[in-house]
């Protein structure tokens, strides 16, 4: 007989119809009923045992965390909380569980536990919910671009450039770090480490995208990118994974609607297809908001919150006006703020920016042309010659979500910018190519994936987003 998942049985018609299951225990009552998990869905299957049918020994064997497989009866539930259950006529254990030493217990344990065992984490209930919608969301991101015409482009790990100029990379080399060769003047001679040259993991996929949004059109990358930053945040992970659309003869409004669109359409997308798992994180927040003092409570729950972002249009701010806001915000005046904000020019903190869109605005807001020396080099200039035309969207609880620009296609004034920062021409000399063969207007974005999962369920932490964080101090697993 074939065995069915989980879901595939709780979705069945037919009822009394005999059926095979595999799954993990996540408890045994009374010696009697089975609640079984296959990570196919948030919901158990019940299995009832008629346990003068099995042996005793058997029966010991049935723990929470071992895995078994059962034939029986696909019937009509006889108890409350479920529709349906199995009849359970053969029972085997497939691999045992000692239920001494099993740390996922049948009770709340903190993320702080299970981040600690993340291997397991994903046999809970928040666990499983959040890495299914995990999935789905990239599932939704892939079929976006699928059906508007864009071509899924795969950027290189291993790069010589800096694309972001904030110097946070990690190197790659296969020199013997102990002992480096040293060329005359003393340095590090990377011309006989593996490539020949520097080279580090990508922080960005955007300036390679870039040659293929000027050849094909309309390219998206999704993959890992890596930063050294040592910001051990709720939001900040050493790698993390991108998605970074580039689009050819794109301006930056353009580029604000294709961002506010697609992010609109992967969340109407989960909320379709991952009804169950959000309606349990919907719950577990809840639950969570109760234990909070009244005005630190959410005003809307999480699904109204996903429903609030598709049904609203983002508001779009530019940088002079964010910053006027800030300025005669409540919190600047009573020096609240961290940082208090006094001019034009000033880089904006994540409670600044939280400030607009939680407090302020009240939506997610496209912030646009900021001042050009607080942002990367690539970024077009205005013809104030002081703004570029960089858009960041900002999500509520979440702050910075999406960054992104219309890109600097005039190749002298890219020159000028690059050597303004000592970025040498040789490094970039097929990025300036782009500019002297056929150049034309191009933007895009880079939407951070782990947060955009955080936004979709709720959590509040970035590592318990990603199947097996990476921050300072930490590489387990
Ligand atoms: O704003 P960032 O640095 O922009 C770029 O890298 C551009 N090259 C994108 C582009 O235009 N193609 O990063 C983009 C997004 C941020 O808005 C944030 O969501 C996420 O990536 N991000 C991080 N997510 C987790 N951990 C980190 N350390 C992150 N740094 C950036
Ligand atoms: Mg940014």
């Amino acid at each position: 007989m074939q065995s069915k998942t989980v879901s595939e049985l709780l979705n069945q018609d037919i009822l009394f119809q005999e059926v095979e299951v595999k799954g993990w225990v996540r408890t045994f009552r009374a010696n009697r009923f089975i609640a079984l998990n296959d990570g196919s869905t948030i919901n158990n299957i019940q299995c009832v045992v008629d346990f003068e049918n099995f042996d005793e020994a058997l029966l010991k064997r049935i723990t929470t965390g071992a895995a078994i497989q059962i034939k029986g009866d696909l019937v009509e539930s006889q108890g409350k909380g479920q529709n349906i259950e199995i009849q359970v006529k053969e029972l085997e254990v497939l691999g045992d569980s000692d239920p001494e030493t099993y740390p996922i217990q049948p009770k709340k344990h903190s993320f702080e536990f299970l981040r600690e065992n993340a291997h397991l984490r994903t046999r809970t209930n928040t666990f499983s919910a959040v890495m299914r919608l995990r999935s789905s969301l990239s599932f939704a991101i892939h079929k976006y671009f699928n059906e508007n015409g864009f071509y899924y482009m795969h950027a290189p790990i291993i790069t010589g450039s800096d694309a972001e100029g904030a110097g946070e990379m990690f190197q790659v080399t296969n020199l013997n770090v102990a002992n480096t060769p040293k060329t005359e003047d003393g340095k590090v001679d990377y011309s006989q480490d593996f490539f020949g040259k520097e080279t580090n993991l990508t922080v960005s996929g955007q300036l390679e995208a870039e040659t293929y949004a000027m050849s094909l059109g309309k390219v998206y990358t999704f993959g890992p990118t890596f930063r050294a930053e040592n910001s051990n945040t709720s939001r900040h992970l050493a790698e993390f994974w991108m998605i970074e659309p580039e689009v050819a003869f794109m301006d930056l409004a353009g580029n604000m609607d294709l961002a506010e669109d697609f992010m609109k359409s992967v969340i109407n997308y989960v909320l379709e297809h991952n009804k169950e798992d959000l309606d349990f994180l919907d719950k577990r927040l809840a639950d969570e908001d109760k234990k909070k003092p009244q005005a630190e409570r959410s005003p809307m729950s999480l699904i109204e919150k996903l429903n609030f972002v598709t049904e609203n249009n983002f508001k779009r701010v530019s940088y002079t006006e964010a910053i006027d806001i800030l300025r005669n915000s409540k919190p600047n005046k009573k020096k609240k703020f961290k940082y208090i904000i006094d001019e034009w020019g000033a880089d904006l903190q994540s409670e600044h920016e939280r400030f607009l869109v939680e407090k302020h605005f009240k939506c997610p807001v496209i912030l646009f042309d900021y001042p050009a020396n607080i942002k990367a080099f690539y970024m077009r200039l205005n013809d104030d010659g002081k703004t570029v035309r960089a858009m960041d969207i900002l999500f509520p609880g979440i702050g910075e979500i999406v960054g992104g620009a219309q890109r600097e296609e005039r190749l002298d004034i890219l020159k000028e910018k690059m050597a303004a920062i000592d970025i040498p021409e040789e490094d970039l000399w097929w990025y300036l190519d782009l500019r002297k063969f056929g150049t034309a207007v191009h933007s895009g974005f880079g939407l951070g994936f782990e947060r955009l999962v955080m936004f979709a369920t709720g959590m509040s932490n970035i590592r318990d987003v990603i199947p097996f964080p990476r921050t300072p101090q930490n590489a387990e697993f």
